[in-house]
């Protein structure tokens, strides 16, 4: 097993990507982070006349992740060191591979329906932050395109309920052309009367007649390729939210990997992340709606959470 001390980050990863040519699972000895606090990665520490270089656990599971491991339980070998393991991804695990008929590619059969977005820390409190920026509590109609099974309203639901706010005295609205996730939705809000789902597809929202909403939440889908990316924004704008309304869009800058959340948008034609497009289409909602007179943000890491307020 290697054992690094005060080898540079640069020749770790040589050593490690050589490994993982060969191996599933790979194993080497560190300097145990928790042996010194407020240090920084590259600061050189000497125990018993050997030099260590220091890194936190931050810096090793990012190098797990950029080298699409899973980085397993540490162990403690001595007093100063640890063992790390890292375990390779099933990258042909991800659902982003699997050709499905569409409307069912994210549907309750699906690898996504697996996934819970609320459950990765740094989605749900950038979520919550552009929840508190629009004051959902304030909110009378809210329309979620891409829903699926609802859980963007299970969270508003919590959270209201957490700060004793009323989530029946708002109107719900979800739309998602997936028939399986739309079902699953309806039953986890049966009992919700100021809830209402439909199966429908975006492209035809004007068919549904729903009128104007003060809120307007949409994760992960308008940059889907059945969508016309600016061409709906625009529409959804001019006729869905009200001119003093709010809206949040989350465009993804991440896939999910065999159990894994992988920082970076996957661009067609790049082996690796690549966020221009992400980029193109976020500063372009955020010029149209600043001259709409909405202030607009763009927070996030494996979502960026663009929140718009009215400034009227
Ligand atoms: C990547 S998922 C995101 C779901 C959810 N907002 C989330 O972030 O977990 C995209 C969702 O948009 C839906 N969708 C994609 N294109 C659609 C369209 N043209 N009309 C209605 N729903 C659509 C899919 O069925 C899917 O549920």
């Amino acid at each position: 097993m290697n054992k690094f001390t005060n080898e540079t980050m640069y020749q770790i990863i040589q050593i490690i990507e050589l490994d993982l040519l060969s191996k599933e699972k790979i194993s080497f000895e560190v300097l145990n982070p928790d042996f010194i606090s407020s240090t920084y990665a590259g600061q050189v520490i000497n125990i018993d006349n050997e030099k260590f270089i220091y890194r936190s656990y931050k810096a090793w599971t990012d190098l797990a992740s950029k080298l699409f491991c899973r980085i397993l339980t540490p162990i403690k070998k001595t007093e100063h060191s640890i063992i790390i393991s890292f375990e390779k991804l099933k990258v042909e695990e991800s659902f982003h591979k699997i050709k499905e008929k569409k409307e069912e590619k994210y549907g309750i059969e699906s690898t996504f329906s697996l996934i819970n977005k609320n459950e990765e820390p740094e989605v749900l409190l950038t979520y919550l932050q552009a929840l508190n920026n629009v004051k959902i509590e304030s909110k009378k109609r809210v329309l979620n395109l891409g829903i699926n099974s609802g859980e963007e309203f299970e969270l508003i639901k919590e959270h209201l309920a957490k700060h004793l706010e009323d989530f029946e005295n708002i109107e719900f609205v979800g739309i998602d052309y997936c028939e399986s996730a739309i079902t699953l939705a309806q039953k986890k809000f049966e009992k919700n009367t100021n809830v209402n789902f439909y199966s429908h597809d975006i492209n035809n929202l004007e068919e549904l007649n729903l009128g104007e909403f003060d809120l307007i939440i949409s994760i992960g889908t308008l940059q889907s390729s059945n969508l016309d990316f600016n061409k709906i924004f625009m529409d959804i704008v001019q006729k869905n939210l009200k001119k003093d309304g709010s809206m949040i869009l989350g465009f993804p800058n991440c896939r999910w990997i065999d159990g894994e959340i992988i920082y970076g948008a996957k661009a067609p034609n790049y082996s690796y992340s690549e966020m221009s497009i992400l980029y193109k289409d976020a500063f372009f909602c955020k010029k149209y709606l600043q001259q709409k007179k909405f202030r607009v943000t763009l927070t996030g890491k494996y979502y960026i959470f663009l929140t718009a307020t009215s400034i009227r």
